[in-house]
């Protein structure tokens, strides 16, 4: 790399979604050191060889620091690109994270789906709830937005039903609840920031490329 070759920067949302991203970056030569350090309570890591950046950042604020290009990279759940609207293109569909969107709640509730009904809906989506009920099944619905632990909302009497992502079906299970429609799939998506995507084509489309027949 020469001295003016600039520095790609990399959003990672951090957790799991980060650590499956490294090893898969490291598959095909990209590496960080630094970022190995579980210790560290740094933000920001650097290759200075390869020229890269990385750092980590609450999964929302991912497609934020990509549309504005404070990093050209980023990786991040498909539910978050959905609910965030940023503006960016999505690339690749990483196939690791697989999980669903769904309404889920009491089997009691099932009925409520079926007619025009005002019922009230729990999610941490508030966005992809609006758009199901609204868009897609003309359901008038009352949505209440929380942070997490979302299956408690029909159990303690806060809502109908909610909108979740199910993995294993686990939480669920553990709480009477159950998928009572499905809304999408969900997988880690890559996502570059489009001014990038022009300035930086050749390295951007160079590494799509390598990261698409490491996973075919
Ligand atoms: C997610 C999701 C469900 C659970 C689904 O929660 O909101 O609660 O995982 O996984 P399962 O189907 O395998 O049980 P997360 O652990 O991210 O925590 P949160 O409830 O605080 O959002």
């Amino acid at each position: 790399m020469s001295e003016e070759t600039r520095y790609l920067t990399f959003a990672l949302g951090k957790g799991r979604l980060a650590n499956k991203t490294l090893e898969l970056l490291e598959e095909i030569g990209i590496t960080c050191e630094e970022m190995k350090d579980k210790e560290s309570r740094k933000l920001i890591f650097v290759n200075e060889e390869q020229k890269l950046k990385f750092f980590l950042a609450k999964g929302p604020d991912v497609p934020t620091y990509v549309e504005y290009g404070a990093a050209d990279i980023g990786v991040v759940g498909k539910d978050t690109l959905l609910e965030e609207q940023r503006r960016a293109y999505e690339v690749l569909d990483l196939g690791f994270g697989k999980c669903r969107m769904c309404v889920c709640g009491p089997q009691s509730a099932k009925e409520l789906l079926q007619h025009h009904e005002m019922i009230r809906v729990a999610s941490k989506y508030p966005n992809i709830a609006k758009d199901y009920f609204y868009n897609k099944k003309h359901q008038t619905v009352d949505i209440i937005k929380l942070n997490g632990s979302v299956e408690l909302g029909p159990i303690v009497g806060l809502s109908d039903v909610i909108v979740d992502i199910v993995e294993t079906g686990s939480t669920l299970r553990e709480n009477g609840l159950e998928v009572l429609e499905e809304i999408c799939p969900l997988s880690a998506r890559m996502i570059v920031n489009q001014v990038s995507m022009k300035m930086e084509a050749e390295r951007i489309r160079k590494l799509i490329a390598q990261i698409k027949e490491r996973l075919s």
